[in-house]
């Protein structure tokens, strides 16, 4: 299965941060933020992603993530000139597509959850179209928000609404069949001049193509564009970590439990790495699973 990570953008929330490094490189507690997205992907089946990021960036991706095949995974990388847009990433990621589907997630959502793994994989088989997960938010109007029947299917769906029609926000992870291209060659762009995702989702809405699957109270969904947020997402993190000692979102752990790689492959990862908290979790994990 396919996956491309979006994670360029200005950033300009978290200026003067991100002015000389793009936001997804920057650690979430004791990890690069991209960890995150790419263990949620890695958790719905993908092994082939694309990470399309800006020229100035992708260096830094390549050194952190490689060609992935020590995590039994593919990485490509690819451009965007500039910010023009979410949906925009269809069309660069075109060709990698190649005529099938793709699950698209941002560089700066984090997702934590019982069952996440489950409902992400059973989606392939569940839409015709394309496929997006809403989330009960407290303040609705910085996100697209969905409005549901009581039937559970999307009935309007718009960005950044003044008055919105329901708490549902629309998260960072959308599942796309293999019409996605040409699907977004058909959207023009909108007054901030990018191609808005929530249009391209609103034309699948009314082609009844639009599956929205909701994420309940068992899943925490971060983002991470803020100071605040991104301080709030390291202090989950820790805390979540620190109590239970176990890793979120360990890119290596992840691969093991996906079948990705073998017990000697992570063996040898663990044994390679260096003496880091990370490095002691990696070692520790070895040892448990003896
Ligand atoms: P946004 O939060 O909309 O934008 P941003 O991250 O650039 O932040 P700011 O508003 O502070 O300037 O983007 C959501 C995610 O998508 C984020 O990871 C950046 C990425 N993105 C791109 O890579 N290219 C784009 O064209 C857009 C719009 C977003």
């Amino acid at each position: 299965m396919k996956g491309i990570i979006l994670a360029g953008g200005n950033g300009t929330r978290l200026h003067p941060i991100t002015i000389p490094i793009t936001k997804q490189l920057l650690p979430v507690y004791d990890k690069p933020m991209v960890y995150y997205p790419l263990a949620t992907l890695l958790q719905a089946g993908v092994d082939d992603i694309l990470l399309i990021s800006t020229k100035r960036d992708l260096p830094g991706f390549k050194a952190l993530l490689g060609n992935g095949s020590r995590w039994g995974i593919k990485m490509r990388y690819a451009v965007q000139p500039k910010p023009e847009g979410i949906a925009q990433a269809l069309l660069i990621a075109e060709k990698f597509m190649a005529g099938g589907p793709a699950w698209l997630i941002l560089g700066d959502n984090i997702f934590f959850g019982y069952g996440l793994p489950d409902i992400l994989r059973r989606i392939p088989s569940e839409t015709r179209g394309a496929a997006v997960f809403s989330y009960y938010v407290s303040n609705p109007r910085g996100y697209g928000v969905v409005e549901l029947s009581a039937g559970g299917l999307p009935i309007s769906i718009e960005e950044k609404p003044a008055s919105p029609k329901s708490n549902y926000a629309v998260t960072g992870i959308y599942y796309y069949g293999s019409d996605a291209a040409s699907m977004v060659r058909k959207l023009k762009p909108s007054a901030r001049g990018e191609l808005e995702i929530t249009d391209l989702n609103r034309m699948y809405m009314k082609q009844g193509r639009l599956l929205v699957r909701q994420l309940g109270r068992g899943v925490a969904w971060l983002d991470t564009g803020t100071p605040d947020s991104l301080a709030s997402a390291t202090e989950f993190v820790r805390i979540v970590e620190s109590r239970q000692g176990l890793k979120v979102a360990c890119i290596e752990e992840v691969a093991y439990r996906a079948g990705l790689i073998s017990r000697s492959d992570f063996s040898k990862l663990a044994a390679a790495y260096a003496s880091t908290p990370y490095g002691e979790y990696l070692r520790r994990m070895d040892r448990e699973w003896r």
